[in-house]
């Protein structure tokens, strides 16, 4: 027995030939999620030796789970991907923590709707480098939104170059397979280069946290020589596609919130808005078959779930094919499923985003007056109030047919609570522009806007539109757009105060320890005192609360 195999490591040379090497490639099984499920099993059994093999003595049996990060950007369809990442990566056996300076694993799910989305991440990895510096070993991987832009990857590639592994949005499922190759990659595995179109080695470092990659080294007999190696051992893996295959079903997912989930509907975008990113990071739309979605729906039920959330960046054109009839499913009688199978199952509530104005029907504002369980909110993004904005951004709708809109929408629930987003700022907008847009926020009277200034994103049809506008301008719109938004926020919720309504608890207050927040069926939050011991209880139940007092965005009350 040579020194080595006295030490206790967590990775063993013989354990990892037996878990990472060309015989465990080989036996893969071809079909998806199936050969997913097997890298899962194989990273599981590389991090856990002992756990695999009890018999075998040379195994550390005390050797800590390894912990995982999974920082998030983005909307819901991110927060939704996110889930799924944490899924695969508890199933892989590792420890959750949003301790991501100290993790073994680290994933950022990347964002870049807007530029300030990107310079979050560069931000956040910048404080990663010493980190990596002294722990090479550790994993720093990115996916996402941002990783669909070559120009993006190759700013990695280059400037963070201690990133190890990258890959985009249409191949998330292959997560399980990428970590696998970037362990066979640093082991000096040279297949696993076609296989992800990456390099591959290992560490050869001289401080004591990297010498075990250096006896692996040895103990594996790879052919290169150290320096080589070395340089391999830098590579990151980067597996980015330009656009999805099939959708792949059924893989590992763990919920943020063991009550309330997102179920997307679709994936991708058509509509080609001229400020927008989206669809070209997303690719095209692509609509799951109803039979899926009330599957993962049921499933959901089933384990606990109260509420749901149906993603989608424009819910309205969601067609998806229903199997027994071979013919088109539209959103309306997708929901109105939906809502039938929230009766039978126990989900109280049905929510839904991201609308689009152009494609709402009177058909679906009917479907969520009738029904039982779809929340009375609308998340209904404006963008500007100027029809002539709306026709260079490509919205196809006009200030009119927005205002008819939202009309509509209350007339048919007086109740409802109606949300936005605007861009400020979007080329050629004039201060008449602009005047539209107040116009619109007064007329309508959102709940709440989320207003942002126009980000140029290059390769959109408006990053070569003429007339940016000055900036010192756009400052000065977004506060007076902030500012009459922030009072009819305020004035507009004030209408339910006194009432007592149903509130489905999520946390213990981020701001206060004595406090619960929740939230309502219209989505406005909620807090309420309750003591520690009655916190746990309470959170992922719905009771009745009284409102006492709204203080601009949320309520406080009490338990009645
Ligand atoms: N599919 C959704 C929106 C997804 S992006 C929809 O159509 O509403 C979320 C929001 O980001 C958009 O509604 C828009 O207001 C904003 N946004 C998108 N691109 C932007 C850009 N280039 N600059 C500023 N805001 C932008
Ligand atoms: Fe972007 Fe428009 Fe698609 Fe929304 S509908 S994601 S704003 S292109
Ligand atoms: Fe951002 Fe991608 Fe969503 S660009 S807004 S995370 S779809």
């Amino acid at each position: 027995m040579n020194s080595f195999e006295n030490n206790s490591s967590r990775y063993i040379g013989n354990d990892l030939i037996r878990f990472l090497g060309n015989d465990v490639l080989s036996a893969a099984p071809e079909k998806e999620p199936e050969r997913q499920h097997y890298f899962i099993a194989q990273l599981k059994a590389l991090g856990n030796p002992g756990a695999s093999d009890a018999q075998d003595q040379s195994h550390d049996a005390d050797v800590k789970p390894l912990t995982a990060a999974v920082v998030t950007f983005g909307c819901q369809m991110n927060a939704r991907d996110s889930e799924k990442l944490t899924g695969i990566l508890e199933e892989a056996g590792y420890e959750m923590t949003d301790d991501e300076e100290n993790a073994d694993f680290v994933i950022f799910n990347t964002c870049t709707v807007r530029e300030n989305a990107n310079e979050h991440l560069y931000g956040r990895l910048g404080r990663l480098k010493n980190m990596k510096k002294s722990h090479p070993e550790r994993i720093i991987a990115v996916c996402g939104c941002m990783m669909q832009e070559s120009d993006e990857v190759a700013k990695l590639r280059q400037k963070y170059a201690y990133v190890d592994l990258i890959f985009g949005t249409h191949n998330l499922y292959k997560f399980p397979e990428l970590l696998f190759m970037l362990h066979r990659k640093r082991l000096g595995m040279v297949d696993s280069l076609e296989a992800v179109h990456a390099g591959n080695a290992v560490l050869t470092d001289s401080s004591a946290d990297h010498e075990r990659y250096e006896k692996l080294l040895r103990y594996g007999g790879n052919t290169g020589t150290q320096k080589d190696l070395e340089k391999l051992y830098r590579k990151p893996v980067v597996s980015v596609w330009q656009d999805s295959g099939d959708i792949v079903e059924d893989l590992p997912q763990q919920r943020k919130f063991p009550f309330k989930q997102g179920i997307n509907i679709m994936f991708g975008c058509n509509n080609f808005c001229s400020y927008c990113i989206v669809p070209y990071v997303r690719g095209r739309e692509k609509s799951r078959t109803p039979g899926e979605i009330l599957e993962e729906i049921r499933r959901a039920a089933g384990e606990g779930v109260k509420e749901i959330m149906l993603l989608g960046q424009n819910v309205n054109s969601y067609r998806g094919i229903s199997s027994e009839e071979s013919v088109f499913m539209s959103f309306p009688e997708l929901l109105q499923k939906v809502d039938d199978l929230a009766e039978e199952t126990g989900i109280e509530r049905i929510r839904f985003m991201t609308s689009h104005p152009k494609d709402l029907s009177d058909e679906l504002i009917e479907v969520m007056a009738k029904s039982k369980h779809v929340c009375h909110q609308f998340h209904l993004p404006l963008q500007s109030g100027s029809s002539r904005i709306l026709k260079r951004m490509n919205r196809h709708y006009d200030k009119e047919r927005f205002l008819d809109r939202a009309a509509h929408l209350r007339e048919a629930m007086p109740d409802i609570v109606i949300t936005t987003d605007i861009i400020v700022g979007f080329p050629g907008e004039s201060e008449e522009d602009f005047l539209e847009t107040l116009d619109v926020v007064e007329k309508v009277r959102f709940d709440a806007a989320f207003t942002f200034i126009y980000s140029k994103r290059e390769g959109t049809p408006a990053a070569s539109f003429d007339y940016q506008v000055d900036e010192a301008d756009v400052k000065d719109r977004f506060d007076r757009l902030l500012e009459l938004q922030n009072r009819i926020a305020a004035e507009s919720l004030e209408r339910f105060r006194g009432e007592t309504l149903p509130v489905l608890f999520e946390d213990v207050s981020e701001y206060d320890p004595m406090m619960i927040t929740g939230k309502l069926e219209n989505g406005t939050t909620v807090h309420v005192a309750a003591e520690p011991e009655d916190q746990q209880r309470l959170i992922g139940t719905v009771r009745q609360v009284r409102l006492e007092e709204s203080h601009g965005f949320y309520y406080t009350g009490s338990l009645v």
